[in-house]
C-alpha cells in the first residue's frame, strides 16, 4: 500500500469546482513531481490535503489514517509537512528562533532532522542566524520555510514551487536538498514550473489540467509524450 493515498478528491472555492476527483498515490520516499499549467490546480490538491481548503468529497489517507475532514495543524502533526508558495517567515524572529518554532516530534516512523542539518543544507542560514527574518533575502526566505518544515520531521513533505525567483545557483542547492530528502526516506510531492528540474529530481510525474490527472508515468515516458507536453504544458 502506498504512503499516501488520495481518492475521489474534489475541492470548490465558493461555487466555482476546482479539483475533479483527484485520485493519486504517493510510495514512500518517492518523489512525485505535479505539473502543469498556471490555474491548472496544483497548488489547490496541495491545500485540499493539508485541509486549508477542505475537500468538498474524497478522501485523503496517510499509513492508512484518515486525514481528510481534520484541521491543518493536526494533519501536519500526523506526517504532512507543506511548504506554500509564499514564504512564511516569523519576521520580527530570528533565524534560529523561526528553525526552533518548526521543531516538533513528528510522525512514528520519520525522519528526525535537527538545526545543524538545516545550517549544512544551507550554510548561509548559519551565517544568518541571529538575524531577524524580516531582512533575509527572498532565497534565503525561501530556504527558512522549507527547513522550519522539515524540522516538523514530515512523512510526507508537499512543496509548492520552492526556486521560483530563486538565483541559478540556489536552484541547484534547492534541488540538491530535495533528492537528499528524499534519500532520507521522505517522499516528497514538488510542484515545479521549470520542467528540467521537475524531471531530474522525480521518480514519478503527475500532470494537471483544469483540475483533473490527466499523465501519469516516468520522466522518460512524458519525455517520449511531446503531444501530452504540448497540451498540456508549454505556454500556447
Ligand atoms: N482563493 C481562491 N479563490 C477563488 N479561486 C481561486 C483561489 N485560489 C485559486 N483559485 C482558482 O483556482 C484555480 C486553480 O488555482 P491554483 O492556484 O490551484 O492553480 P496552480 O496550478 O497552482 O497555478 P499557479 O500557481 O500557476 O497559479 C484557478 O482557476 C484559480 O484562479
Ligand atoms: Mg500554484
Amino acid at each position: 500500500m502506498s504512503l499516501l493515498q488520495v481518492k475521489g478528491l474534489h475541492a470548490h472555492y465558493g461555487k466555482s469546482h476546482i479539483l475533479h476527483g483527484i485520485d493519486m498515490e504517493v510510495p514512500e520516499a518517492a518523489i512525485v513531481s505535479l505539473l502543469g499549467r498556471n490555474g491548472s490546480g496544483r497548488s489547490t490538491l496541495l491545500k485540499a490535503m493539508m485541509g486549508l481548503v477542505p475537500p468538498t468529497a474524497g478522501s485523503v489517507t496517510l499509513d492508512g489514517r484518515t486525514l481528510s475532514g481534520q484541521r491543518p495543524f493536526d494533519i501536519c502533526r500526523q506526517g504532512l509537512g507543506y511548504v506554500p508558495e509564499e514564504r512564511l517567515v516569523f519576521p520580527n524572529l530570528t533565524v534560529e528562533e523561526n528553525l526552533a518554532i518548526g521543531v516538533q516530534k513528528g510522525a512514528p516512523g520519520a525522519h528526525r532532522w535537527n538545526i545543524e542539518e538545516m545550517y549544512d543544507y544551507f550554510p548561509r542560514l548559519r551565517e544568518r542566524r541571529g538575524i531577524r527574518a524580516g531582512y533575509l533575502s527572498g532565497g534565503e526566505q525561501q530556504m527558512l520555510t522549507i527547513c522550519r518544515s522539515l524540522l516538523g520531521n514530515p512523512r510526507v513533505l508537499l512543496i509548492d514551487e520552492p526556486t521560483e525567483g530563486l538565483a541559478p545557483r540556489i536552484v541547484d542547492v534547492v534541488m540538491e536538498v530535495i533528492l537528499d530528502i528524499g534519500r532520507r526516506g521522505v517522499a516528497v510531492v514538488l510542484v515545479e514550473q521549470k520542467l528540467t528540474i521537475a524531471l531530474k529530481v522525480a521518480q514519478q510525474v503527475m500532470v494537471m489540467g483544469h483540475g483533473e490527472l490527466v499523465f501519469l508515468g516516468t520522466p522518460e515516458e512524458l519525455d517520449a509524450a511531446p503531444d501530452m507536453r504540448r497540451n498540456w504544458l508549454e505556454v500556447a
